[in-house]
């Protein structure tokens, strides 16, 4: 139970009187590890059930502790005493190594850092096991067989390397699922956040990946001398800067001539529901902070109305804290519908690939538009995304390429 809730961030929510119990057994064994008296084991199960063990004063000397002859007994302990101390430990020590190759100067940047230096996002344990790396060009290749782009010259040479850029790689999800799709991937990956860095970097230490390398930086200024990328990849990223268009060209700068990019945005219909849940927030006044987001919850639950957010309750993000964060309380989100967005492409004179979506959708749009065999006419996608809302709930994710 105490790793659960140190997962989700003490996201479930509690009586006063509760909590002040909570408080006061923490309390106690704060005093009990000051002056290295015993106490009962329970009592860092019952106490991390409600606060991260690591907030503790002179917790690192609970590692001395004797504990129970009981062999599944310890085995629990050590497991909670390493996601709640050793792990986070390992991440403080971390912050002084990653390199920073800009300054955050914008202001909405800063906001944005503010937010993901308190929140990493998103907070992951496992990962679903990734299939066998392929080349970029199979993978294109098999997404999208209909899609008219050109392939990488130097895509199925056996040992060659790709440079890939995560623009905005979180807390390592991204960059360890992409290092494991791609062979001879050699990856840079890049965020505002140093928290969500160091959760990143512990995470690709545990899988045990030698080719991903993580630096602090903002899109919005970032420029890497001397080095350009075969792949860019930002998913959930663009639409959190000050100027969107602005971050995206700067990003294209740093794409080779015939390199391929791959973006998530949110859409306008997709998020209709949040929207409106934003709204809600607005005029009740709740603060990003933990114990607002947990009244927050409790209040969209508990309403007799609760089935306009039926969506929102059942999203996974609803149940973690830096997930729920992200998901209605965020700094800055900007909405995009398709017509904006084929704007852009044209704008920035790419190649529309196609979007990433599951099987059961393309098909349906195959058959609504049955003559469009490559799926990438965005007037014909609009048409379908307005009779179908929910098309894109997982942010319209596509890619496009540059030309050479
Ligand atoms: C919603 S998370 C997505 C993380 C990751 N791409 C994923 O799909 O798991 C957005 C991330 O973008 C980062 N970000 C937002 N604006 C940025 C900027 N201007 N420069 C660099 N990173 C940025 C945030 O710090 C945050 O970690």
């Amino acid at each position: 139970m105490a790793r659960q809730c140190f997962i989700n961030e003490y996201i479930f929510a509690y009586s006063e009187e509760e909590f002040e119990r909570a408080n006061s057994l923490r309390d106690r064994l704060a005093a009990m590890l000051a002056n290295g008296a015993p106490f009962p084991v329970l009592w860092l199960a019952a106490v991390g059930a409600y606060f991260p063990l690591f907030s503790l004063p002179s917790i690192e000397t609970v590692m001395d502790q004797p504990w129970p002859d009981d062999k599944s007994a310890i085995s629990a302990v050590l497991a909670l005493l390493a996601q709640q101390v050793r792990e986070p430990m390992e991440e403080r020590r971390c912050h002084a190594l990653i390199p920073r190759l800009t300054p955050v100067t914008n202001e909405v940047s800063r906001r944005v850092q503010k937010q993901y230096e308190e929140n990493a996002y998103p907070r992951w344990v496992k990962l679903p096991p990734g299939g066998t790396a392929i080349s970029i060009n199979s993978y294109l290749r098999k997404r999208f067989p209909f899609s008219q782009f050109k392939l990488m010259s130097s895509g199925d040479k056996i040992g060659s390397e790709i440079d890939i850029l995560i623009a905005g790689c979180g807390t390592g999800q991204h960059s360890i699922a992409t290092a494991q799709r791609f062979k001879g991937a050699k990856i840079l990956a890049v965020d505002l956040s140093m928290t969500s860095l160091c959760y990143a970097q512990r995470k690709t230490q545990e899988a045990g990946l030698p080719n991903i390398e993580y630096a602090q930086g903002d899109i919005m200024h970032l420029n890497t001398p001397g080095r350009t990328f075969d792949i860019i990849e930002s998913v959930g990223v663009l639409h959190h800067l000050a100027a969107p268009l602005a971050g995206w060209r700067n990003l294209l700068s740093l794409l080779r001539a015939g390199g391929f990019m791959r973006l998530g945005l949110y859409s306008e219909y997709a998020r209709q529901s949040e929207a409106m849940a934003r709204d809600f927030i607005t005029k009740r006044g709740y603060e990003p902070i933990a114990e607002d987001i947990r009244r927050c919850r409790q209040d969209l639950m508990s309403m007799k109305d609760s089935g306009r957010f039926k969506k929102i309750l059942s999203a996974r993000d609803f149940y973690g804290m830096s997930e729920c964060r992200d998901l209605l309380f965020h700094v800055q989100e900007h909405r995009y519908t398709l017509p904006q967005l084929k704007e852009s492409v044209h704008q920035l004179g790419l190649t529309f690939i196609g979007f990433s979506l599951d099987a059961d959708i393309t098909e349906q749009y195959q058959q609504r538009f049955p003559a469009d065999h490559p799926k990438t006419d965005l007037d014909n996608w609009h048409i379908f995304e307005t009779e179908n809302p929910d098309t894109f709930s997982g942010m319209y994710q596509f890619w496009v390429q540059k030309s050479d």
